[in-house]
């Protein structure tokens, strides 16, 4: 989903409960054709298969997840089908329903259950997990990222896994693609610090960047950094969908190198996501 076609600007600190509701509506408004040809388009599974390998290689199937922000139910749906316990949590209403649909749909609904729970209401869940995944920026939205660790450390079992992919502020293309246009402002609406109001869809996503090394900040305390990586280093950012479009052959070149070097150092803290592991002490 585009979270960028539209301008960005610094906004003061603290975030409250209307800024929590203006990224409630947002995402409300896209729910309906989230997965539609530009929603969910190649360059956008070319990262979620990342995940899902990613996911795979951490934990075996039957494990217990929860997915934070799981939208549309596109993961959960997938990790239910391959035998794993998922719980599903969307601050959007309508994102849950989507998800409750598509759980039916694929007949999955003994494996997974979808509530409507804010990243910033975890401390209203219970249970244990062995992983816990979010993917495309839900922890982005995100108010306060150490009650998120804290939260996550009282639900994940100790050696459980967290595999996170969050948006990062060195997206190599965006930069190119807006300092082209003279638009700088934009191009660098990613490094500003604190909340940044970021518009889709005629509604603003409060939303923050994060430095991988930055983000596993706050999670340090409980979790050890596994591993970490960019997403869409070489490739642009999904909603360039256009370009790969026009020529698939010579933007799959790239993807492939995405692929071989992503993980290495300079490169794995570029991106238009990066995909972070850690691992509960
Ligand atoms: C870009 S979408 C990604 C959805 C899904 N994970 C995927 O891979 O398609 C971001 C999701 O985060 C959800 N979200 C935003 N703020 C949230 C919050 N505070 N708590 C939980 N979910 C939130 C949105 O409703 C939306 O479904």
């Amino acid at each position: 989903m585009n979270r960028h076609a539209e301008a960005s600007q610094a906004v003061p600190e603290p975030f409250d409960e209307t800024r929590l509701l203006d990224t409630q509506r947002a995402f409300d408004s896209v729910a309906p054709d989230y997965d539609g040809p530009r929603g969910n388009n190649e360059l956008i599974q070319r990262m979620r298969t990342t995940m899902w390998n990613t996911v795979g290689a951490e934990l075996p199937a039957g494990s217990r997840l929860l997915d934070l922000g799981c939208g549309t139910g596109l993961d959960a749906v997938e990790f239910a089908r391959h035998g794993y316990h998922v719980v599903a949590s969307d601050w959007s209403p309508e994102m849950i329903e989507r998800t409750r649909a598509r759980a039916v749909e694929a007949g999955v609904e003994s494996r997974l259950s979808a509530v409507h729970l804010g990243i910033q209401q975890l401390h209203l869940l219970g249970g244990r997990f062995d992983g816990v995944y979010s993917n495309f920026g839900p922890l982005n939205c995100a108010p306060d990222l150490h009650a998120v660790a804290h939260e996550c450390a009282r639900l994940v079992r100790p050696g459980g896994s967290l595999v996170f992919s969050v948006m990062g502020r060195i997206c190599p293309w965006e930069l190119g693609h807006y300092a082209l246009r003279r638009r700088f402002r934009r191009a660098g609406v990613r490094f500003g610090k604190g909340v940044r109001a970021v518009g889709m869809n005629g509604h603003t996503i409060w939303t923050w960047y994060y430095m991988p090394r930055e983000f596993h900040a706050a999670f340090a305390e409980h979790f050890t950094l596994t591993s970490y990586r960019g997403l869409s280093v070489f490739l642009p950012p999904p909603y360039m969908v256009d370009r790969y479009r026009r020529h698939p052959g010579w933007y799959e070149r790239l993807g492939r190198m995405d692929d071989r070097l992503g993980h290495l150092p300079v490169l794995r803290d570029m991106g238009d996501h990066f995909l972070i592991v850690m691992q509960r002490r």
